[in-house]
């Protein structure tokens, strides 16, 4: 747990120029929190006043019924089971704050979502009335195929208008959504729909990325049959038929991925819709603590999590942090987050924090690389984006293939450019500042987790002076901490294992039906704190540096992926003893799996074998988990406790630039000499 590590030149870079930036005037001047004072005082109260600080907070939301109590929490294992409440005894829900709310204050005919599709010819928007009306339909979709508060549902969607309807629907109803993310692998799907138990998925026959036709509806027959293997029937899957709708890439034939509805459990969105006509559907008010939805990210162990949200703490948090670090003002601001439902980051600043906030936003299905790397800047221009919230991974990928992609657009509009999902470096972080914003913009390094529900470190666009790299100080109500290896508090400038030490509101609730790995996994390692899992530096001014997970987990273009998940798909192979797998550096995605795998006596990795071993990895898991490198060991360095000693083989995935450290205490020295020679010629 100790073992910290840095990720990229981030102490170099820091060390070379240590310049601050101060928000920008026009920023500062209508802020909802303006100048670091107003930040401090605010700061204070939300944490000594916690209770009153977001009982204003949540005046803003309409609730069914009130409540007096406030957070009530408990992070110490020692005095019994962890739990977080909020406004308990409320009642509301979280779609009408998103809708019904913004209608009657008068929102109604104002645009929604800016829809802009794979193909920049594919455009469409909704307002805030018409998007009722879908969810509204949607809903009565539901009920009447058996669907109700309290149960779960898949969805299987790209960034298409169907993925934000179907998720507004079922938190009109009280139904929980689990969405999972469209790139993943049957198997993934079949895992999460199984663990979650779903009495319905929502899908589409397909998408295109680029112009790459992609069929998703045999992924999830396929998903469905794996799930009934493991005892559990899907009985309903809704279909959405988006391939007919969209233009094709230029010279491009229409995809043949056979018929959408072949199954007896498959209904075509539309003739769905259709079937409820005039049907009412009324909101289902919700208790405070009432699921909103689950959401599966990676675990140590291999088996992903399903990550619990709840309805009064989850949606004032994402109100809130959305209002204030992007200092959005419904009535001047278009709003841009380029992230997918699939992650958290889709659900609480695509969906929800916008919509609650009265945003217009775009709703973005592309990628920023097509029709090519202006994309992002183009769709800039074309809706007047005031703030945009996108991933290092994407501004790395950009900053790489040339400035004249961004100077060619006009991008005067822009005043937040957000970034989250992994450390930002300090020069993709300069060139955002001064290539991206001119200057202008006020740059916001956004630490979270899928787990926290919303930012929990991250500046203030009109109050926090920055410094690139930093995601700087902690919002409101949070606690952040750093422990030594000890769980003792580090005070003042120094590093160590970021903790948050008391409840927030938009915190994870538990882990969808196992209530002991919610305790183990984050509130095990240090009695009394909250874990992150992530290393974090503070210096002198009490600036925060997250460094990066210091777990068995690894973070690829801002998406964690567990080491050991993908050791057991390489491992699943005939000819695979055993197989380590550890994260390398790497420039544009942060990091990628490289994976060592010792093999049956008489195998050699051949390329075809190397080939196997990457779609074992991209079917069982997604093709996110494809390891870049697969090396071939004699035998993988162990302790004498026999525990495969990674810290090594990191560094030798790394180059060992800085040597390997103290090997000591493993069984045979001599491996290491043969990893080192046998690292291959791409590595
Ligand atoms: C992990 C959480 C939160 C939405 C996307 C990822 C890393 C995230 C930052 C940042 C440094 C960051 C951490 C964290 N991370 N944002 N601004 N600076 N690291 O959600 O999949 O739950 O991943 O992403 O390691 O623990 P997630």
């Amino acid at each position: 747990m100790s073992d910290v590590r840095v990720k990229f030149s981030l102490d170099k870079e820091v060390e070379e120029e240590l310049d601050v930036f101060l928000p920008p005037a026009p920023l500062l001047a209508g802020a909802h929190v303006s100048g670091l004072p107003s930040y401090h005082d605010l700061y204070r109260s939300s944490i000594n006043d916690s209770d009153r600080f977001w009982a204003t907070v949540a005046a803003e939301l309409y609730f069914e019924q009130g409540s007096t109590k406030g957070l009530e929490w408990n992070f110490d294992v020692r005095k019994g089971a962890p739990f977080t409440r909020f406004m308990s005894g409320a009642r509301t829900n979280v779609a009408y704050n998103c809708l019904e709310r913004n209608i009657k204050r008068g929102l109604g005919d104002k645009v929604a979502f800016l829809f802009e599709g794979n193909d920049p010819r594919d455009a469409s928007k909704i307002t805030y009335n018409q998007l009722l009306e879908k969810v509204v339909a949607f809903s009565a979709v539901l009920r009447t195929r058996g669907v109700g508060k309290g149960d779960t549902v898949s969805i299987y969607l790209p960034m298409i208008s169907e993925l934000a309807i179907a998720m507004l629907a079922c938190a009109r109803i009280g139904a929980i959504h689990s969405v999972v993310f469209a790139g993943f692998s049957a198997e993934s799907l079949a895992a999460r729909i199984v663990d979650a138990k779903a009495k319905l998925l929502v899908t589409s026959d397909g998408v295109f990325r680029g112009t790459k036709p992609i069929a998703l509806k045999p992924i999830v027959d396929k998903a469905a049959e794996l799930a009934a293997a493991d005892g559990c029937l899907l009985p309903k899957v809704i279909v959405v038929e988006h391939l007919k709708r969209v233009s094709l890439p230029d010279g491009g034939k229409a995809p043949q991925f056979g018929p959408s509805c072949s199954h007896e459990r498959d209904e075509e969105w539309e003739a769905a819709m259709e079937s409820v006509k005039g049907v009412d559907s009324r909101v289902e008010w919700m208790d405070a603590e009432d699921s909103l939805f689950i959401l599966y990210t990676s675990g140590s162990t291999g088996k992903p999590k399903g990550i619990l949200h709840t309805t009064a703490g989850y949606m004032t948090y994402a109100y809130q942090t959305t209002k204030m670090t992007f200092d959005v003002h419904h009535e001047t601001d278009v709003y841009w987050c380029t992230a997918d439902c699939g992650w958290i980051t889709g659900h609480s600043y695509v969906l929800y924090g916008p919509l609650m906030n009265g945003l217009t936003s775009v709703f973005f299905e592309g990628l920023p690389s097509y029709p090519d790397a202006s994309r992002l800047w183009q769709v800039t221009e074309k809706y007047k984006v005031t703030k945009m919230y996108t991933s290092p991974t994407a501004v790395r990928a950009l900053m790489a293939v040339g400035d004249h992609y961004v100077t060619k657009y006009d991008r005067r509009s822009l005043q937040v450019i957000g970034t989250v999902g992994e450390p930002i470096n300090p020069s993709a972080w300069r060139w955002l500042h001064k290539v991206v914003g001119e200057g202008r913009a006020a740059i916001v390094d956004t630490y979270w987790q899928t787990e926290t529900g919303g930012h929990v470190i991250a500046p203030l666009p009109g109050a926090t002076p920055l410094k690139p790299g930093s995601a700087t100080f902690p919002c409101f109500g949070v606690e952040a901490v750093l422990v030594d290896s000890e769980g003792r508090l580090i005070e003042g400038p120094g590093e160590g294992n970021l903790c948050f030490a008391r409840a927030w509101p938009g915190m994870l609730r538990g882990v969808w039906g196992d209530t002991d790995r919610f305790a183990k996994t984050y509130f095990s390692s240090f009695p009394g704190f909250y874990f992150t899992g992530d290393g974090a530096k503070r210096d002198e001014e009490g600036y925060i540096w997250v460094t990066g997970r210091v777990d068995d987990l690894m973070n690829v273009s801002g998406h964690l992926l567990s080491t050991a998940e993908i050791e057991s798909a390489l491992a699943a192979h005939e000819k695979v003893a055993e197989a380590a797998v550890v994260a390398a550096p790497h420039d544009i995605k942060g990091s990628f799996p490289y994976a060592f795998v010792t093999l049956n006596q008489g195998e050699r990795l051949t390329p075809s074998l190397v080939a196997e071993l990457k779609q074992l990895a991209r079917t069982k898991i997604g093709p996110i988990a494809v390891p870049d490198i697969i090396q071939q060991a004699p035998g993988l360095p162990k302790t004498r406790s026999g525990k495969v000693t990674r810290r090594i083989l990191r560094k030798i995935a790394e180059g060992f630039d800085n040597g390997l450290g103290d090997t000591t205490t493993l069984i045979d020295e001599s491996v290491i000499t043969q990893l080192i020679a046998g690292r291959p010629s791409n590595a």
